[in-house]
């Protein structure tokens, strides 16, 4: 038996829920770029957890069923209350929602029409549980999210308790679109695991959370803004980034395990990035970027990744910092639980082997000899 590490290149499941085939992303078949241009993030969802985009009435359906579940319950608000006040975000959100299980009657309700509601219902309730701890920490209550919005307005309204702008619904709707679902990435991968033990969907969605947290996987949008604020402006990108590389560092938001020649999701971002920053009269951060990513494939063939312009774009959008990977899970919370779906559907025991590298024959010494 010969490991190989990270898994790179295994084949670990079937899914139909998502592909990358030759560098392209598609979300069931439809190509993301045409998703990211005219979609809008319920439909997604719609679309990730049921197989085909949703009609008109389907998607009110949905949106109705996502008002009804956003609510918070009352003993989850008070123990975001006693969190310690510099408690890590996604640490919060990986609690809280671990949390919003003890309080879920359908949680032990393995029928597949639960569980498609509790996706439902962790969808609803994982924007509204980021905006109710960023808020309590700042000494401020919660905000109800407003019936009638979508995922990204309501998030932002759940956020500062102000009706947001259009433009910025549009943009976070659109990072929605794109963040939502992609393969057999590490949280999904996690997710998957878990539950293919046949425990339950909070479960798989907390060690999701858990996966997503790391710098190497959806932390990385978080490590790129640390990057952006250490360098501080585009005269001073290009001796930061000779430093880092001439160090062997990695540069956060560049290259991709699955992606070799550029993460098709990037340029999207890229977009948006230039567009708001042109809509606030402050092209600094896009400046910097664009000039990273000009010496990083430059001197080393690597390509920006989701992660990168998503730091600049959710800092033009006033977003804090630390916000920016839970942001990542409110969108691939919709991924995640129409994979939990799957592997519920269609599902066997995840139990890969490990090639053994310890000693071989030892022998057990009684512990006064030793
Ligand atoms: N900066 C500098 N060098 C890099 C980078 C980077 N961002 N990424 C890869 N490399 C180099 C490695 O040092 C390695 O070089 P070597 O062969 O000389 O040792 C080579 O490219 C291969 O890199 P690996 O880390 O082995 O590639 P792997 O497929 O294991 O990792 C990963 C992929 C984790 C995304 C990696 O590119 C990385 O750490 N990037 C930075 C973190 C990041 O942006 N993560 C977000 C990924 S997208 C997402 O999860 C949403």
């Amino acid at each position: 038996m010969t490991a190989i590490k990270g898994l790179e290149g295994i084949v670990a499941t079937t899914s139909s829920i998502s592909s990358i085939i030759d560098g392209i992303l598609t979300y069931r078949g439809i190509n993301i770029d045409d998703l990211a241009e005219n979609a809008l993030f319920e439909e997604v969802a719609y679309l990730l957890w049921y197989g085909k985009l949703p009609t008109k009435t389907e998607l009110d359906g949905l949106r109705k069923q996502l008002d009804e579940f956003a609510a918070i319950p009352a003993e989850v608000i008070e123990a975001i209350k006693l969190y310690p006040k510099h408690t890590n975000s996604m640490a919060a959100l990986r609690t809280a929602i671990s949390s919003l299980a003890l309080y879920d009657e359908e949680a032990g309700d393995m029928s597949p029409e639960a569980n498609q509601r509790k996706a439902i219902r962790l969808q609803a309730q994982l924007p509204a549980v980021i905006a109710a701890f960023a808020r309590i920490r700042e000494g401020k209550e919660p905000v109800a999210p407003q019936a009638g919005g979508s995922v990204a307005s309501n998030f932002l309204y759940m956020l500062t308790g102000e009706a947001p702008d259009s433009v910025a619904v549009k943009a976070l709707d659109q990072a929605l679109v794109l963040h939502a679902d992609h393969e057999l990435n590490a949280s999904t991968f996690a997710a998957r695991v878990t539950v293919a033990t046949l425990s339950d969907i909070y479960s798989g969605v907390v060690a999701a959370i858990g996966a997503l947290k790391g710098p190497l996987h959806g932390g990385a949008n978080e490590a790129v803004m640390v990057m952006l604020e250490e360098i501080g402006s585009p005269a001073n990108v290009e001796a930061y980034i000779n430093g880092k590389l001439t160090n062997k560092e990695k540069i956060m938001g560049f290259g991709h395990r699955v992606y070799k020649d550029g993460d098709p999701r990037a340029k999207h971002l890229q977009k948006m990035s230039r567009e708001l920053g042109e809509r606030i009269g402050n092209m600094d951060l896009y400046n910097m970027s664009v000039k990273i990513e000009s010496l990083v494939t430059g001197q080393k063939g690597l390509k920006p990744n989701v992660d990168f312009y998503s730091a600049s774009v959710y800092t033009t959008l006033k977003i804090p910092r630390d916000l920016f990977t839970p942001i990542f899970a409110i969108s691939r919370v919709s991924g995640w639980t129409a994979h939990i779906l799957e592997q519920y559907e269609n599902n066997r025991l995840i139990r890969p082997r490990a090639e053994y590298t310890g000693p071989a024959s030892a022998k057990y010494v009684p512990i006064d000899q030793r």
